[in-house]
């Protein structure tokens, strides 16, 4: 008859021991990793992430919609070779007013954790409308019905009055000003692309899209970039 392994005798044979013992080593596990998480300083920096203004907010709503995250990360992970493409790599602290997150897993386009500010409004709305007139070759879609397409003043005041429920802190939520910064923001972005030949409405989910894109990774970055 064959010796079974000690193991097998001992401990998987025995149910209720095997459990009390895994639970153990597991336990260990755990604090192991949680409890130094709790001596770390909070970054001084923390208070330098800014909350989405509406039309951010609704331009982020967008990029959710149309699964952007799909192809794109937003997460410069702390390697050199992501900070030398990206730049500076990114903080758990840039993330407090993303409900929910935008890291992504896959990247079959860049990372844009830091694309805010790299071009101007009107490629964003070129490469929207048509990835390959910018970008020659790229395999991204086309987004053509955002610059036809409309935000709801109501919707984006509905979706930051939620927010304003969990707890980030909007000084207004009415439909009046929420509707009023809206047309702020996005007449300053229509300008822009206006002095780029491109007309373009305020409230034209491209240009909601493009106030978000515009924005990310701006919070902190000369701190960020400084170590
Ligand atoms: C099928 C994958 C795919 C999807 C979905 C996709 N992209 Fe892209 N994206 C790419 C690829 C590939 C590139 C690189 C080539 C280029 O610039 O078009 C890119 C480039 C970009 C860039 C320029 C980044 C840089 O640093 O040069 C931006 C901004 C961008 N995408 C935004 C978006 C937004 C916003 C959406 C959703 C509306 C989106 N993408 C959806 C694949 C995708």
């Amino acid at each position: 008859m064959s010796q079974e392994p000690w193991h097998r005798r001992v401990l998987e044979h025995r149910a209720g021991l095997f459990a009390v013992l895994t639970t153990i080593t597991i336990t260990i596990g755990g604090l192991v990793e949680i409890v130094p998480m709790y001596t770390i300083p909070t970054d001084p920096h923390a208070t330098e992430a800014t909350l989405y203004t509406p039309l951010e907010q609704a331009g982020r709503d967008i990029y959710v919609r149309e699964g952007c995250y799909n192809c794109h990360s937003q997460m410069v992970r702390p390697m050199r070779a992501e900070t030398v493409r990206y730049g500076a790599w990114t903080r758990a602290w840039e993330y407090q007013w993303d409900r929910p997150f935008q890291l992504g897993s896959r990247r079959i386009g860049p990372d844009l954790q830091r694309v805010g500010g790299k071009y101007p409004d009107a490629w964003h709305w070129e490469h929207l409308r048509a990835p390959r007139s910018t970008s020659p070759g790229s395999i991204m879609p086309a987004y053509g019905w955002l610059a036809e397409d409309e935000i709801d003043p109501a919707d984006v005041a509905a979706s930051v009055r939620a927010l304003a429920t969990l707890g980030h802190p909007y000084a207004d939520t009415s439909e009046a000003g929420v509707g009023a910064q809206l047309e702020a923001q996005g007449g300053e972005i229509v300008k822009r692309l206006a002095s780029a030949k491109i007309a373009a409405s305020p409230l034209s989910e491209a240009v909601a899209l493009t106030a978000y894109l515009q924005r990310l990774g701006l919070d902190g970055r000369a701190a960020l970039e400084t170590p």
